[in-house]
């Protein structure tokens, strides 16, 4: 690929998705949209590149963000931040707070929205609380892994991490067809509402208050300017007290005034 191709590509990438590709990523670049190209039939990246201006629809751009953006997830991970989110909605709870809201904000194929769906679930349930009106708000980039999510079918070892006891209460086996997967039980996924949304677009149609919000493992692939934009956003949006939590190896310190660092990949709203 062509230096002035990738930095086409490259820009287009950034101004839809917020995903800053460094200098290094031809090869990541070329391979990830080879399965596209094919599926076109289409002989060089050029060809695409106009394919995808062309196609007003802007289907092809978000398949182009498809292709580009990471999906890696699993269920409880970093797990810290699902034990300090079930003491925040505790702390609520015992306060008399009767709606909870809580949102996964790039929750790639479900695993994340789910584990706080049941830790919110086991926090009401063991303060025995009634009437709690619980909602997960979850929204990915990703048209692809959004469907994924909605169905939430995983293979049994997905499920590995989450304890036993959760795991026979959330989870139901497959019976017909795809025998070694389960399925998240309706009353989770009835907890959890996935849409479409660009972390990086130019409105959010919601406007909270959030109790807690997960943007984690995806502010890697922004550039500073978009993150710092982000976290302000996301502080117009939540409850006094509501944590941020980010990814265990990032860092958003100091991008916003009203979200204190607390802890390492904490922040709590002033
Ligand atoms: C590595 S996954 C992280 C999933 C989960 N938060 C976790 O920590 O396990 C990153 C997700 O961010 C999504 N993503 C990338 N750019 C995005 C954007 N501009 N707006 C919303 N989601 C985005 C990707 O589609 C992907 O599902």
């Amino acid at each position: 690929m062509h230096q002035a191709t990738y930095d086409l590509f490259r820009k287009m990438i950034q101004d839809a998705g917020g995903i800053a590709l460094g200098d290094d990523k031809i090869p990541l670049l070329r391979s990830r949209i080879r399965g596209r190209m094919t599926k076109l039939k289409l002989d060089t990246p050029e060809q695409y590149l106009k394919q995808i201006r062309e196609d007003e629809s802007g289907r092809e751009l978000t398949h182009l963000i498809d292709s580009i953006a990471t999906n890696y997830t699993f269920f409880f991970r970093e797990e810290q931040h699902f034990n300090s989110l079930k003491n925040h909605v505790i702390k609520l709870l015992r306060k008399g707070q009767k709606k909870l809201r809580v949102w996964s904000a790039a929750c790639s194929s479900g695993e994340e929205p789910y584990t706080i769906a049941m830790v919110v679930r086991s926090a009401i349930m063991e303060l025995g609380a009634r009437d709690v009106d619980a909602k997960i708000l979850a929204t990915d980039i990703s048209t692809k892994i959004l469907r994924e999510a909605v169905a939430g079918i995983y293979r049994n070892e997905q499920i590995s991490r989450v304890p036993p006891a959760l795991q026979q209460k959330y989870f139901k086996p497959l019976t017909s067809g795809r025998r070694e997967c389960v399925q998240v039980c309706e009353e989770l996924r009835n907890m959890v509402t996935f849409r479409h949304l660009n972390l990086n677009g130019k409105t959010f149609p919601m406007k909270g208050p959030f109790d807690a919000v997960f943007c984690r493992n995806v502010m890697i692939y922004f550039d500073e300017p978009t993150r710092t934009k982000l976290v302000n956003r996301f502080a117009h949006m939540m409850a006094d007290g509501a944590p941020l939590y980010v990814g265990m190896t990032e860092s958003v310190m100091g991008y916003c005034k009203e979200l204190p660092y607390e802890e390492p990949s904490v922040y709590i709203k002033k």
